[in-house]
C-alpha cells in the first residue's frame, strides 16, 4: 500500500514537473511586444532599415520594443543565433531564443536576417575545447548549418553563413574551423546553408574592412575566389561599426560597395553603428556628425543597384553593445531620436 502512494507520489511529481519544463520552454518560444505600435509596411524606404534586436530587452523594456517595431522593417537577432545559444551541447538544438524573436518580427511584418552561422566568438566550450580533424569537423559544421537553416526556412530571408573570417592583415583567423578545415570551412558552410534552405541569400560578412585596406583587399579575394569556386554565395556584409569623428563617407563606401558588385555580389550594411568617443559633449556638432556617418551609409546603399540593405547594430543607447556612454545608436536611451534617425529615414526615402 504505502509502496503505491510512494509510487503515485513520483508520478505526480514528475508530471508537474515535466508541465513546468514545457510551459518554460512555451514561454521562452513566446515574446508579447507592446500592442498598438504603427510599424512601417515593407516599402517604406528605399531599401529594408534593419536593426539588431535583443530578446531580454524586448521582453524588459517596452521603450525599446516599441523602438524596434516602430522605426524598422528589417531585423537582426543580436545574439540569439549564435552557436553558444543554438548548439550549447554537440547535437542538441535550442530555437526557443531565436524564435521568439524571428516569429514576433515576422508578425510585425518585418524582414529577418540571420547572424550567424560561423564566428570564432560566442562558441560552446565543447567545440572550442579541443582540436578537431578535418572529417569531424566537416560534419559538426555540415549538421549545425543544416539543423539552423533548415529550422528556419523560408522564414529567414539572409544568413550571416561566415562572420569575420579575416584578421587585421587579411589572412584567414584561426578559428576552429579554419584550423582544422583551412579556407575550405567557408565553402562547406556556403553549401550547407544553400542546401537546407535554396532560396535563402547567403552573406559573408566582415568586420573593419569599410576603409581600403589589406583587410579589405583580401575580402574581396576571398570574395572572388569563392565566386570563381561556385560556392554559392549572393553578398558580403560589411558591418561598419564607426565613430562620429572617423566614419567613412558615402564615397568610400560607395566604392567598397562596388567592389563587390562587380563580382557580382549584393552588398548590406550589416552592423551599422556611428559612436560618439566617450567623454565628449554630444551637442549639435557630434550629433551632426553621427548623422552624416549614418547618412553616408544609407545614401551610398539607396544608390548602388548592389546593396540590399542597411542594418543598425542597437535599437537604443542604453542597450548598445557597446555601452551607453558611447551614443551609438540613432536612439538615445530614453528612446528619443537624434539627429542621425532622420538622416537616415531621408537617406533612404523610397
Ligand atoms: C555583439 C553583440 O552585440 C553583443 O551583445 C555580444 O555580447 C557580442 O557580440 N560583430 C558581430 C556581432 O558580428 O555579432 C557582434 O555583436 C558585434 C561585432
Amino acid at each position: 500500500m504505502r509502496r503505491w502512494a510512494a509510487a503515485a507520489a513520483a508520478g505526480i511529481i514528475l508530471i508537474v514537473a515535466a508541465g513546468l519544463v514545457a510551459r518554460a520552454l512555451r514561454d521562452d518560444a513566446k515574446l508579447t511586444l507592446p500592442a498598438g505600435v504603427p510599424t512601417p509596411a515593407p516599402g517604406t524606404y528605399a531599401r529594408p532599415l534593419g536593426v539588431a534586436v535583443r530578446l531580454d530587452a524586448s521582453r524588459s523594456d517596452a521603450v525599446y520594443a516599441r523602438g524596434w517595431l516602430e522605426h524598422y522593417t528589417s531585423v537582426t537577432p543580436e545574439n540569439e543565433l549564435k552557436w553558444e545559444i543554438v548548439e550549447p551541447r554537440e547535437g542538441e538544438f535550442d530555437f526557443a531564443k531565436a524564435d521568439a524573436i524571428v516569429r514576433a518580427a515576422r508578425r510585425a511584418g518585418k524582414r529577418v536576417r540571420g547572424h550567424t552561422l560561423t564566428w570564432d566568438i560566442q562558441l560552446p566550450g565543447w567545440l572550442t575545447s579541443r582540436t578537431w580533424s578535418a572529417r569531424e569537423m566537416e560534419d559538426i559544421l555540415r549538421t549545425h548549418v543544416r539543423r539552423v537553416v533548415g529550422h528556419f526556412r523560408g522564414r529567414i530571408a539572409q544568413w550571416d553563413v561566415v562572420n569575420e573570417p579575416l584578421d587585421t592583415d587579411g589572412s584567414l583567423t584561426r578559428s576552429v574551423f579554419a584550423q582544422a578545415l583551412g579556407e575550405r570551412f567557408v565553402d562547406i558552410a556556403f553549401d550547407a546553408a544553400h542546401r537546407a534552405d535554396p532560396r535563402a541569400r547567403l552573406f559573408l560578412n566582415e568586420i573593419a574592412s569599410e576603409l581600403p585596406s589589406a583587410k579589405q583587399d583580401a575580402l574581396v579575394a576571398l570574395a572572388r575566389r569563392l565566386v570563381a569556386r561556385g560556392v554559392p554565395i549572393d553578398g558580403v556584409g560589411l558591418q561598419d561599426h564607426t565613430t562620429a569623428d572617423a566614419a567613412p563617407t558615402q564615397a568610400i563606401l560607395s566604392r567598397d560597395i562596388a567592389r563587390f558588385a562587380r563580382l557580382g555580389l549584393d552588398v548590406e550594411f550589416t552592423e551599422l553603428d556611428v559612436g560618439v568617443r566617450p567623454g565628449m559633449p554630444l551637442d549639435a556638432a557630434h550629433l551632426a556628425a553621427q548623422a552624416r556617418g549614418y547618412a553616408a551609409a544609407a545614401a551610398a546603399c539607396r544608390a548602388a543597384r548592389a546593396c540590399t540593405g542597411v542594418t543598425v547594430w542597437g535599437v537604443d543607447d542604453k542597450w548598445s553593445w557597446l555601452g551607453p556612454q558611447w551614443r551609438a545608436t540613432p536612439y538615445a536611451a530614453d528612446g528619443t531620436p537624434k539627429p542621425a534617425a532622420a538622416a537616415l529615414r531621408r537617406a533612404l526615402r523610397p
